[in-house]
């Protein structure tokens, strides 16, 4: 029943729907196509039809966990090879995410980010030494590439007692190097005729077999050294020593190998974005930074080391990355499939199974939602009142349902506090001519993003 859905005028024969696309910018192209198109849209690409949703009311529909679920396909499902029946990857009937959920849903509770929040900070604390230096010197940072040094450390600290040592290279770490490429490599498989990806990607496909063994490598690497010592209770304690509160099952090594990969990607690629998007409209909106480090100033004082609590009361800051989250979802859509057949919107069928992409960067840009300058930054839309008064379902960064971001309070403080910390030590100023663009490799990231670090002038 695809005819009653609109879709690209001018489609090729063979190859699809591909004037004007693009194979790097997929995303970027599905939301230009998408606001020509409508709230539903579909796009083929080499025999793939895919069906877009970013209409409120389509996209709350979807949201119902009664009629729909996650769906593990396009980018997803290119990551098999690498997450396997990991957390992220797997599919709905597979048991090992009910267990692997259940065992490590207790490492992001209150009190399992309470004794995070240390270690969060000494990570910062090196980001702001390299920072120091930077300023000192008079040079520019590398915004994209400190974020992720930041959050990698993060997540390897945090959830696994490894360091990989970034903020002491000058290259990104090999693991980053490696994971870029699958992540990359996964992508490019989706907008490749499936009967010629083989032949058009021998080179990359042989590249992604020895960046996956490296991944894998280093995986194997974290685990064992384990063996000698003790992580207090982090995420791989959990997955090596707990069992199923009820059941008494376990998780098998090969399964393990598979949550740490998918933890050391998910856990720190979308918030490094995340970041690097927020200090990219920081620097472009000097009066939403001055109202943001003034609640910094306010709530933290002269505190040297914000506590735990102090972090969540950083309400603007926080908006600053809802913000933020809003024009660019780092992780930019995810899939939905009929648990039954069904009736979307009352008029389109879908056989049970049947999937769609409900693109949240269009979503989150919807104009009858969000209003007229929509895709403009204003961090007050999402002051409480005006949240109250919007549609639910309508801002999504983290997914939805039971398949939703498992990691969402652990993005949220990290970024809360890192972003806290920056504006209270730095000014930061643009590049006079930079102009955002966008890469995208699965997840979204500003390219290329420099900034210009000066001692915060003194507060008016
Ligand atoms: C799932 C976004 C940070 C771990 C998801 C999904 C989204 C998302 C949209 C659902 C995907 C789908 O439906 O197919 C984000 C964003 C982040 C972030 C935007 C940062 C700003 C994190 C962090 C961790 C993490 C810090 C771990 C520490 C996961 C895992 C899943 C997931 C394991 C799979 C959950 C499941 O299916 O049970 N994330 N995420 N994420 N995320 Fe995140």
């Amino acid at each position: 029943e695809l005819h009653r859905i609109p879709r690209p005028p001018y489609r090729l024969p063979l190859v699809g729907d591909v004037i004007g696309a693009h194979v790097r910018s997929p995303v970027q192209d599905s939301m230009r196509f998408g606001r020509r198109l409508g709230p539903i849209f579909r796009r083929k690409g080499f025999g793939k039809e895919i069906v877009f949703v970013w209409g409120a009311e389509l996209a709350a529909e979807l949201a119902d966990e009664t009629r729909f679920a996650k769906h593990v396909g396009l980018g997803v499902a290119n990551l098999r090879p690498v997450a396997g029946d990991g957390l992220f990857t797997a599919y709905n009937h597979e048991p090992n995410w009910q267990l692997a959920h259940d065992i490590l849903a207790p490492g992001f509770s209150r009190e399992a980010m309470e004794g995070y929040h240390p270690m969060m900070l000494a990570v910062a604390e090196r980001l702001m030494d390299r920072w120091d230096g930077e300023r000192a010197a008079g040079r520019a940072v590398d915004v994209p590439g400190d974020m992720t040094k930041l959050t990698l450390e993060t997540i390897a600290r945090t959830g696994f007692g490894h360091d990989f040592g970034s903020f002491e290279r000058s290259r990104p770490h090999p693991f980053v190097t490696a994971m870029v490429g699958t992540l990359t490599y996964a992508q490019r498989l989706n907008v490749l005729p499936a009967p010629l990806a083989p032949i058009l990607l021998r080179g990359a496909t042989r590249r992604n077999v020895a960046h996956m063994a490296y991944l894998n490598q280093t995986v194997d690497a974290v685990v064992a050294a384990r063996q000698h010592s003790s992580g207090e209770g982090d995420l791989l304690d959990r997955m090596l020593e707990t069992a199923h509160p009820e059941t008494g099952e376990r998780l098998t090594p090969e399964n393990i190998r598979r949550q740490v990969i998918t933890f050391l990607i998910a856990g720190h690629e979308t918030t490094s974005g995340a970041l690097s998007f927020a200090l990219h409209y920081l620097a472009q909106h000097p009066d939403v930074a001055a109202r943001a480090r003034a609640e910094v100033d306010r709530v933290w004082g002269d505190t040297l080391l914000p506590a735990y609590d102090q972090v969540a009361k950083l309400r603007y800051v926080r908006r600053v990355l809802d913000e933020s989250l809003r024009l660019w979802p780092t992780a930019p859509g995810f899939a939905r499939e009929a648990r039954e057949d069904t009736v979307l919107g009352g008029v389109h069928p879908m056989r049970t199974g049947a999937w769609t992409l409900v693109l949240t960067t269009l979503l989150q840009r919807n104009p009858e939602v969000w209003g007229a300058n929509a895709e403009e930054f204003d961090p007050d839309r999402f002051d409480p009142g005006a949240v109250r008064s919007r549609a639910a379902h309508t801002f999504k960064p983290f997914g939805t349902g039971a398949r939703a971001c498992i990691g969402r309070q652990f993005a949220l403080h990290e970024a809360t506090l890192v972003l806290g910390l920056l504006l209270r030590r730095y000014d930061l100023r643009p590049e006079p001519d930079y102009r955002l663009r966008v890469a995208e490799r699965l997840t979204l990231m500003p390219e290329g993003l420099r900034l210009h670090l000066e001692d915060r002038a003194p507060a008016a």
